[in-house]
């Protein structure tokens, strides 16, 4: 499925709740049955690895420099896999998972005691988050706005916009229309492994529009096709082709798009 921002499918307030309430028991009861094996799907290739491995570092790099007083949100945290990245990076600043699926999180709370991590996890809506206003100073949110209807999306970023602090970070991924349609077309089966729920794209044109509330809204491509292999036989190219999906036009045939904002002072 592929919507692009400037639908004008406002659903009536009542239509809404009720379509938002049936998705929002879908995803819960797909991700409570995916919890115990979501982890090893998404290892499951070289190229899903290096994926994953490549778009958690460009989010690290993004979050900057933290303190102990800094409170960083990651939602929705799903097993915890970005998390333990930067506690293995030697983030030692507070971090809440927060993700709606109990099943998800109990796979998160056990692989984090496990590796001996101090985070918080607690259940929570994205369309509710349980912060106070202003409380948050970074926010990251992965993999998530795929999963709704895009006139929804308003109303997750309003949520954020919400709990962060003045000057606070939002970092978030969004699914590339570009790559994803591409896909659709030249995959064979793309469409059927996305039967569980299908993904919303975003063309990458039409994303400035959403963050108009927010500052230095920048982004950055990752995920290019065949950057892993590329890596294999000769990871400089790689790096410098890295570069061009992170800093130039490149970024539009990149599997997803990654999103920097602050809150205004
Ligand atoms: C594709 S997973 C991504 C998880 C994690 N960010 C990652 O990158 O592995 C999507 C997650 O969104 C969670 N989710 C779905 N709807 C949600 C909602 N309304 N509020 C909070 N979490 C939600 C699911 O339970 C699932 O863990």
């Amino acid at each position: 499925m592929s919507i692009t921002l400037e639908s004008n499918q406002e659903p009536s307030v009542q239509t809404e709740s009720a379509e938002l309430e049936g998705l929002r028991s879908k995803l819960i009861h797909l991700y409570d049955h995916n919890a115990p094996r979501y982890d090893n799907d998404r290892s499951i290739t070289d190229s899903l690895h290096f994926y994953f491995d490549h778009a958690h570092r460009a989010v690290n790099a993004l979050i900057g420099p933290t303190n102990k007083d800094t409170l960083h949100v990651d939602m929705p945290v799903g097993t915890g896999r970005f998390l333990f990245l930067l506690r293995e990076q030697g983030r030692d600043h507070r971090m809440i998972g927060i993700d709606i699926s109990k099943g998800m999180l109990e796979v998160a709370a056990q692989n984090s005691r496990q590796c001996g991590h101090d985070i918080e996890f607690s259940q929570g809506d994205a369309f509710s988050l349980p912060f106070a206003d202003n409380s948050v100073d970074v926010l990251t949110s992965l993999r998530m706005f795929h999963l709704f209807p895009h006139c929804y999306w308003p109303g997750l970023l309003d949520e954020m916009y919400r709990v962060l602090k003045p000057g606070g970070t939002l970092i978030t991924e969004l699914r590339n229309a570009a790559r994803g349609t591409a896909c659709q077309l030249l995959v064979p089966g793309f469409r059927k492994r996305r039967k569980q729920h299908p993904h919303v794209f975003v063309n990458p044109l039409s994303i400035k529009p959403l963050f108009r509330r927010w500052e230095n809204m920048h982004m950055q491509g990752v995920g290019l096709d065949a950057l892993s292999k590329i890596h294999r036989i000769a990871p400089i190219l790689a790096k410098g082709v890295d570069t061009l999906q992170r800093t130039t036009f490149v970024r539009y045939f990149s599997k997803t798009l990654i999103i920097h904002a602050t809150k205004p002072f």
